[in-house]
């Protein structure tokens, strides 16, 4: 039996745990320092909203091969691999904030001393090349009189967001790195490895920390810079869909993570691309490449209350006595998370720039967490029952989240409710449709 803890039940932690207990060769230990976290979740009831998770948990829960808890010690001590899954923010500086993943450290230290027992601890946090390599000097320091081993292995995690059970379950790579045969954690993948996962072994820790923070720093760099071809093809009367296909169809490219739209946001790209710019900034080399990358993706955040601008401008009535309704939170469809999502920026704006006669919001997970976001200014923000009820006399409908109920709405409905209004689509999800030619809307997209 693999004994397994997770500590820090974040969508990382929580998913690795959950998907590590679907196999009956492991029993997961989960540790959260937040009760009311670990009260609900030994209910079967998680804590993100995150597709199929619920199933697979009380699953784990049935069989008994997950147990959740606040106690680090406990896990320690019944426990031979440790997983370190805290979250790594950013600082105000951009530099990344180790101080939760210094501090799990410092708790299985004391617990080991205490039970004098050797370990595996795997890095799944997102740290910066090199952090595990002094993780595991702190381990030896701390117990070289004890005579105890401690292997320290990277094993950063690529897990998307609303698909993340699926990425863990048929991923298209599992990166582990360590210098000591990987600290044997790569038989826990194993059962679950499908013919098409590459199993990327790394004699280093260093080199598994860097794939991840490139894969990040990579991707959003893709978008950046289909969004400033986006910009580009509205002003030339460039058919941007086209552009991407024809990109994306050279196999050098590949058609993923072409979609422009009004930027990337979540809990990885942006603090991802600010690590790896401060990392350079220590190495003391260029980053211009990730630098207008994490530039250009403020700016296009931007991009939706520049258009709404122009179109305010042009408009014969003045803002308070017209009403905008927004369709999607959330930083993308299938998560409730709204951490650095584009809609942010945009609601931000519209409360301080003017004063609108109503501003109405649809979501169909992210509500909660954006009245939390807001606080006070939340009162200012009517929320509707479904996507259309906000519809009824809206003179622009503002769309930042690609939800399927978006993408397959009923254009006639919109129609009759907005009367004429705009529609500024921030997914260009509606971008085929000829809204224009077929509906009395007027339409913009990035
Ligand atoms: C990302 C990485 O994909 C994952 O491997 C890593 O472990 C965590 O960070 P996630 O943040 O869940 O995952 O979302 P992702 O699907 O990558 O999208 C990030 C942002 O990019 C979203 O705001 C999305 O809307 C945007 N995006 C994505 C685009 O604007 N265009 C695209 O073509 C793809």
């Amino acid at each position: 039996m693999n004994k397994i803890a997770i500590i820090g039940t974040g969508y990382v932690g929580l998913v690795t745990g959950v998907c590590f207990a679907q196999n009956e060769d492991n029993h997961v230990i989960c540790v959260d320092k937040d009760n009311s976290k670990i009260e609900r979740l030994k209910k079967g009831e998680p804590t993100i909203y995150e597709n199929q998770l619920k199933y697979y948990l009380n699953k784990a829960i049935y069989s008994k091969h997950i147990e959740f808890t606040t106690n680090l010690d406990y896990a320690v001590g019944e426990s031979d691999i440790i997983f370190i899954a805290v979250g790594t923010p950013s600082k105000l500086d951009g530099s990344v904030d180790l101080s939760y993943v210094y501090s799990v450290v410092d708790e299985i230290i004391k617990a080991q001393q205490k039970y004098e027992k050797e370990l595996t601890v795997v890095v799944k946090s997102t740290v910066p090349p090199g952090t595990c390599e002094k993780i595991q000097d702190k381990f030896n320091d701390a117990l070289s009189n004890y005579y105890l081993l401690t292997f320290v292995v990277s094993n950063p995690e690529f897990l998307k967001e609303g698909v993340a059970i699926d990425d863990f379950m048929n991923p298209d790579r599992i990166v582990i790195g360590s210098p000591k045969n990987c600290g044997n954690i790569n038989t826990l993948y194993c059962y679950d490895v499908k013919p098409d996962t590459e199993l990327l072994i790394c004699d280093n820790t260093v080199t598994a920390e860097l794939i991840k923070y490139a894969s990040n720093a990579m991707l959003a760099t893709r978008i950046s810079f289909m969004n400033e071809i986006a910009n580009i093809a509205n002003l030339v009367g460039a058919d941007i869909t086209k552009v991407e296909k024809g990109i994306g169809l050279d196999k050098r490219i590949g058609d993923k993570f072409l979609k422009p739209g009004c930027g990337y946001g979540g809990s990885c790209f942006p603090k991802d691309v600010l690590g790896l710019i401060d990392l350079s900034k220590q190495l003391e080399l260029p980053s211009y490449v990730i630098q207008a990358t994490y530039e250009s993706n403020l700016l296009q955040k931007r991009m939706i209350s520049k258009i709404l601008a122009k179109e305010i401008e042009y408009h014969t009535l003045y803002p308070r006595d017209m009403k905008v309704a927004i369709w999607g939170v959330s930083f993308k469809p299938n998560t409730d998370d709204i951490r650095e999502a584009p809609a942010l920026s945009t609601i931000d704006h519209l409360l301080w720039q003017y004063d609108f006669k109503e501003i109405a919001v649809y979501d169909p997970k992210a509500i909660p967490n954006l009245k939390k976001e807001l606080g006070e200014k939340s009162n200012r923000i009517t929320y509707g029952n479904n996507m259309y009820d906000i519809l009824d006399g809206a003179n622009f409908l503002i769309i930042h989240t690609d939800w399927d109920m978006f993408i397959n709405a009923d254009l006639e409905k919109v129609e009759c409710l907005m009367n004429g209004g705009t529609i500024i689509d921030g997914r260009n999800i509606f971008i085929n449709k000829q809204i224009e030619k077929e509906y009395n809307l007027k339409y913009k997209h990035i």
